[in-house]
Formats: structure tokens, C-alpha cells, sequence
């Protein structure tokens, strides 16, 4: 189990340098100019400690979220939101329907079964009106780039080291990511494993599971083509 409850106390100090108001921005600009429909409410697929989701209820709309990890759900719902905890397949019952829906930062990487992100994206399609808006590791960059050992200061007291291993075969990086205090003890360790996708095959999944591509944008950018270095990208799909 990852994102245990070790690892949820520091999530929030350790993005916090992450910019969950631009990013909703982004989503804004999204609808705006994509949405088909007006955009009321969203469900938010792997939300974790609902940064974006208590961004966008201040803003108005009506957020779900959909979350599997207990500890990270508890501090979503401390922030005032609705979660439902699980996987999305975990929940075949679940039959609300949003304006759209998105999934943030990295958590299809979180999916390493092919079947499964098909079966995902299906379950998703049929708990939207229009929208599917969501970011991955882009193949691309992940392989003329290599991911590298990266140290993050948390707090006076922690810093957390990610430790990545490229699986190239699996189209996953295994980061073991460490926490520790300014004694260099060991507080946390828990081992993510990612996969990265590839544009096209995303847009196949895509497509199997009745969605067309608007577009694949850098993030979180509207004005530009990505490129073989935008590790990160979103993807805006609609329903077909
Ligand atoms: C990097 S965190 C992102 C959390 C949040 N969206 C954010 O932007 O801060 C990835 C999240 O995806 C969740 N996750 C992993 N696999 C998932 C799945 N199959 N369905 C939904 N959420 C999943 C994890 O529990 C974790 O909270």
C-alpha cells in the first residue's frame, strides 16, 4: 500500500510549493474554450488531499472526488470534500454524473495495467458529460531524458530524496522515495512505481474507450505543441 499514512502527513508540506491555483486556472481556461457544455460540476479522480477539488469549490463548482487511500482521502474531507474512497473499479455502482471530469498529477501513472487504464477511462466515460481532463509522465521525455535522484528540502526538519529506477521494458520508473529528518534518519520510505505513456497510445486508449482527443498540451499550457522534453502533459479529451 502506498500513500500510507506516514507518507499522507507530509504530502500537503511536500507540494507545497506546487501550484494548485494556476493549475485550476488551466482547468478554467479548459472549459472555457473546450467544454461543449457549461461546467458545473467535477469529479476528480485520485484526488488525494484535495488541493485542486477545495480550489475549485471555492470557485463555485461542485467537486467529487474519488480517492483510494484512506489517509490521503481523511485530509481531503478535513478540507470540506465529498470523497469516495477507492479505485474508480473499485465502484461499479457508482452512478452520479459530473459536467467533467479530471485526474491530476501523475495518478494514471499509478496504473500500470494496460486492461485496467482501458477499463478506467471507461468507467470514466460514463461518469461524464464532456470533458476528461488529465496529466502524465510523457515516454517521450522519460527516455531521452532519464529520470535522475532528486532531493527536495520538506521543513527545517525534513527533506525527502527520490531514489528512480527505469524499468524500460514495463514502461514504468520505480522511485523510491525516502523522507528523512536533518539527522538523516529514515522517516519514511514507501517505493512509487510509474508508468509513462507514449501520445499515441494514449489517444488509442483513448478512442477503445469512446473518447476523441481535443489536444496534448505541456503543462499547464494552452499556446504550444508538446515536445519531446514536456515530461509532464495533459491531455483534453470529450466524450465521442
Ligand atoms: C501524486 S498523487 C496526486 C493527488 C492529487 N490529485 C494532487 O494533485 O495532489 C496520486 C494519487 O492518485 C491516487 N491513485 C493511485 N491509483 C489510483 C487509481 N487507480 N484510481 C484513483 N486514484 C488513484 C493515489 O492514491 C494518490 O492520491
Amino acid at each position: 500500500m502506498i500513500f500510507n499514512e506516514d507518507y499522507a502527513k507530509f504530502y500537503d508540506m511536500l507540494y507545497s510549493d506546487k501550484d494548485y491555483t494556476s493549475e485550476c486556472n488551466f482547468l478554467e481556461e479548459v472549459f472555457k474554450r473546450y467544454s461543449k457544455i457549461p461546467v458545473r460540476s467535477i469529479l476528480d479522480v485520485g484526488c488525494g488531499t484535495g488541493n485542486h477539488a477545495a480550489e475549485l469549490i471555492k470557485r463555485g463548482y461542485d467537486v467529487v472526488g474519488v480517492e483510494p487511500s484512506e489517509p490521503m482521502a481523511s485530509f481531503a474531507v478535513k478540507k470540506g470534500i465529498d470523497v469516495v474512497l477507492g479505485k474508480v473499479l473499485d465502484l461499479p455502482n457508482f452512478n452520479n454524473k459530473f459536467d467533467a471530469v479530471i485526474s491530476m498529477f501523475t495518478v494514471i501513472g499509478y496504473i500500470h495495467d494496460t486492461n485496467e487504464l482501458i477499463d478506467t477511462f471507461k468507467w470514466i466515460r460514463q461518469h461524464t458529460n464532456h470533458l476528461f481532463i488529465f496529466d502524465f509522465w510523457n515516454g517521450n521525455a522519460v527516455l531521452t531524458q532519464k529520470p535522475t535522484i532528486g532531493k527536495k528540502r520538506i521543513s527545517d526538519e525534513y527533506y525527502r530524496v527520490k531514489y528512480p529506477k527505469l524499468i524500460t521494458n514495463d514502461h514504468v520508473v520505480r522511485v523510491k522515495q525516502t523522507i528523512y529528518d536533518n539527522s538523516d534518519n529514515i522517516i519514511v520510505e514507501e517505493e512509487h512505481v510509474v508508468r509513462y505513456y507514449f501520445p499515441r497510445e494514449i489517444e488509442h486508449y483513448l478512442n477503445d474507450a469512446g473518447f476523441r482527443l481535443i489536444g496534448l498540451f505541456p503543462c499547464w499550457r494552452l499556446d504550444r505543441d508538446i515536445r519531446d522534453t514536456d515530461w509532464d502533459i495533459v491531455a483534453v479529451a470529450e466524450v465521442i
